[in-house]
C-alpha cells in the first residue's frame, strides 16, 4: 500500500499487474488489426483516463452520475432497509470506492468490503480511505479485471454485489449474458445484488452527454492514443482524430469513436497499422435499458427483482435483485 500506516481492518491488496499490462497490448494490436476496429473500453482508464472519467461526471450535460447518486441518496433508508443487516459488500470495478463510501455509511452493520477495481493507484486510495472511516468494516481489496476474473470470494451470510454507475452499460448483449451469471455466482444462492443501469431516453439528451461542449469526453476518448503512445510505443497523432458518439438505435446504444482525420499509417511496436480517411476506431459502447429488458436479462442469470428505485423523470434505475 503506498500510506505508510496501514489501518488494522484494511487487508493486503491481491494483485496481478503484470496480467493487466500484458492485455492492453494484445487487446490494442488485436483490435488495430480488425477490419472494424475497436479497443475495449475498460482500458480508457489508466490514471489520467480515470482522472478524465470523475471530469466527466461532474459536467452538467452528463447525467447519469449525479442521477445515479440522487436516487441513492433519496432512498438511502429503504435500500439499507432492503440490503439488511451485516452485509458483504462486494463491488467489482469500484475505482475509487466513492459510492460504497457513502452506500456503507447507510447500512446497518456492514461486515466487510471486497473492492474489485483493475487500476491500482485507485483501488489503493480507495480502499484505505474507507477501511479509516469504517473501522468495523473488514476490507479486502482485489486488484484484477473483473471482466475476465471475477474471484469467488466466500464467506459472509448475506452477500450484496454492489454495480453501480451503469457500467453494465458497456457491454453488449452477449457479454452481459456472462457477466450476470458470474455476478449471480458471486452474490451465491440468496445473495442479493445493487445494481444502476441507465435508461433509454430523448436521444438528444443522450446525445449532449457523450458530445460534451467543454470537449472533456473529446478528451477522455483521445486519451486511449496517448495511452497507446506511452506505453505501447506507438506514434499516433492526437490532432489526426477526431472524437465521434452516436446513437445506434438497432443496438440501443451511444457508440463512442476514433475517426481518422485523413488516410495515415500508425505505428504500434514493431507493427503498422493503416486508417483510411474517416476510418473509425471504435473505443466505447454505452447501452440503455428499459426495466423491463433488464429484469429480462437479469431473470436468465438467476436473478429475481425485489425493488426498483428511479428518479422523477425516470433517466437512471437502481435495481435490487435476489440470486436464486
Ligand atoms: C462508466 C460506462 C457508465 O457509458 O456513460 C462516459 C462511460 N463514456 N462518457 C458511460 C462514459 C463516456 C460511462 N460508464
Amino acid at each position: 500500500m503506498t500510506s505508510h500506516v496501514r489501518a488494522p481492518n484494511l487487508h493486503a491488496t491481491v494483485l496481478d499487474g503484470k496480467e493487466l499490462r500484458d492485455t492492453f497490448r494484445e487487446d490494442v494490436l488485436h483490435g488495430l488489426s480488425l477490419p472494424h476496429k475497436s479497443i475495449p473500453p475498460k482500458h480508457l482508464y489508466d490514471a489520467r483516463g480515470s482522472k478524465l472519467f470523475d471530469a466527466i461526471t461532474g459536467l452538467n450535460e452528463y447525467y447519469p452520475t449525479r442521477t445515479e447518486r440522487n436516487i441513492l441518496d433519496s432512498h438511502a433508508e429503504s435500500i439499507a432497509g432492503a440490503l439488511g443487516p451485516g452485509a458483504t459488500l462486494i463491488e467489482p470495478g469500484a475505482g475509487s470506492c466513492e459510492k460504497a463510501q457513502a452506500l456503507l455509511a447507510t447500512l446497518e452493520q456492514p461486515r466487510s468490503y471486497v473492492p474489485i477495481e483493475i487500476s491500482l493507484t485507485a483501488l489503493e486510495a480507495g480502499s484505505h480511505r474507507i477501511a479509516e472511516r469504517f473501522p468495523h468494516v473488514e476490507v479486502h481489496p482485489i486488484c484484477t479485471d473483473f471482466t475476465t476474473e471475477l474471484p469467488l470470494t466466500s464467506g459472509g451470510d448475506n452477500r450484496v454485489v454492489f454495480f453501480p454507475g451503469s457500467t453494465v452499460s458497456n457491454f453488449n448483449r452477449k457479454e452481459r449474458e456472462g457477466l450476470l451469471k458470474r455476478l449471480s455466482d458471486l452474490a451465491q444462492p440468496g445473495g442479493q445484488l445493487l445494481i444502476g443501469f441507465d435508461l433509454a431516453k430523448d436521444r438528444s439528451v443522450l446525445l449532449d452527454a457523450y458530445n460534451d461542449s467543454a470537449g472533456v469526453t473529446a478528451a477522455f476518448n483521445l486519451n486511449l492514443l496517448r495511452r497507446i503512445n506511452a506505453e505501447l510505443g506507438g506514434d499516433f497523432d492526437l490532432s489526426m482524430f477526431r472524437h465521434d458518439a452516436v446513437w445506434n438505435d438497432e443496438h440501443s446504444r451511444i457508440e463512442m469513436h476514433l475517426v481518422s482525420e485523413a488516410p495515415q499509417g500508425v505505428r504500434v511496436e514493431d507493427q503498422m497499422f493503416e486508417f483510411a480517411h474517416h476510418e473509425r476506431l471504435h473505443t466505447e459502447n454505452s447501452h440503455k435499458f428499459t426495466t423491463a429488458s433488464f429484469d429480462i436479462e437479469a431473470g436468465l442469470a438467476g436473478f429475481s427483482r425485489r425493488q426498483l428505485w428511479t428518479d422523477p423523470q425516470d433517466w437512471f434505475a437502481v435495481a435490487l435483485y435476489r440470486a436464486d
